[in-house]
């Protein structure tokens, strides 16, 4: 038995490849070393240890995943250069540029679930897909306890598996295909925690919060995040609008985006 990949011990053996250097270990429950003590044992020379810092890199959302038994949380949002993310008065507003919204597709991408809260859904209604970069397009997810999303939401629509977390009474919308309810009782259990298990039991690794600000202020308050993504546009003006979440450490990396500013923060990794 084994994941989504097989093991390459076996392939390695059978091809007779003499020497293998090992970056890091995968700390995976039933992997963790034992591929080593294969190898070794079919007389295989592994040395290990080598870039060891940039394997590890390589495997951050893995470790996550399988040491703190949740999903990988990456932050993504777009604000003005004043700290705005939303206007004040209930219309659509494009914040970041094409560049960025390209990257913010590479990022869904990558991810295993897309996650936004219920206001974003009614205000935005986001098709929370992959449309402007290649691959797949990941499982919607949206917290809306106690607001009855309209079914014709586009976040519904398309087909892909999407997951509705309702408080414990069932929505009472009819759901549309792929769509399932998930229940959380937050009287019963605190919600963002509950959240991650619930997808991390359905094997997501990496899921990317897009807003708005409360769920994203949800998950910094607990320290649940692993990077975070802004898109600081220099150009789009909102007088006065909802407030962007701060971030609690130092920027760790800042690149210029088209008309934009990219600002990359990182977490440190849960002991
Ligand atoms: N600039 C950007 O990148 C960006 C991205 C996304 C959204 N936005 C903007 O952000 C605005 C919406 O943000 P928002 O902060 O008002 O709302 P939001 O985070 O989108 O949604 C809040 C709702 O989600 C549920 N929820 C999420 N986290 C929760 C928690 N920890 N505890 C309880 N309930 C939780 C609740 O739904 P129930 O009330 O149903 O329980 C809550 O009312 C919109 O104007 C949108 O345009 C901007």
């Amino acid at each position: 038995m084994y994941g989504k990949t097989p093991p390459c011990t076996n392939l390695i053996l059978s091809s007779q490849i003499p020497k293998v250097i090992v970056s890091c270990i995968d700390p995976s429950p039933g992997v963790n070393g034992k591929g080593i003590e294969v190898l070794r044992a079919g007389g295989v020379d592994v040395r290990s240890g080598l870039l060891q810092q940039e394997g590890e890199e390589l495997i951050r959302a893995r470790r996550i995943f399988v040491q703190a038994k949740r999903p990988y949380v990456v932050l993504k949002w777009a604000e003005t250069q004043h700290g705005l993310m939303a206007p004040a008065e209930n219309v659509r507003y494009w914040i970041s540029s094409a560049y960025s919204r390209r990257l913010t597709h590479r990022l869904r991408m990558e991810a295993d679930a897309i996650l936004i809260g219920a206001a974003t859904a009614l205000k935005d209604d986001p098709e929370l897909n992959n449309r402007y970069y290649f691959g797949k397009s990941p499982v919607k997810a949206v917290i809306s306890l106690n607001t009855e999303l309209p079914a014709s939401l586009n976040l519904f629509q398309g087909g892909t598996p999407t997951l509705y977390i309702h408080s414990s009474k069932r929505p009472s919308i009819g759901l549309p295909p792929g769509v399932t309810c998930v229940s959380i009782d937050p009287e019963k259990e605190e919600l963002i925690p509950a959240v991650l298990a619930q997808l991390a039991s359905r094997n997501i690794g990496i899921v990317l919060a897009e807003g708005g600000a409360q769920t994203l202020n949800s998950f910094i308050r607990l320290g649940l995040w692993d990077e975070a993504w802004v898109f600081q546009s220099k150009t789009a003006f909102i007088q006065d609008g909802l407030p962007a979440p701060r971030i609690p450490v130092p920027c760790a990396r800042e690149e210029t985006l088209g008309a934009d500013r990219l600002l990359y923060y990182r977490n440190r990794i849960p002991a």
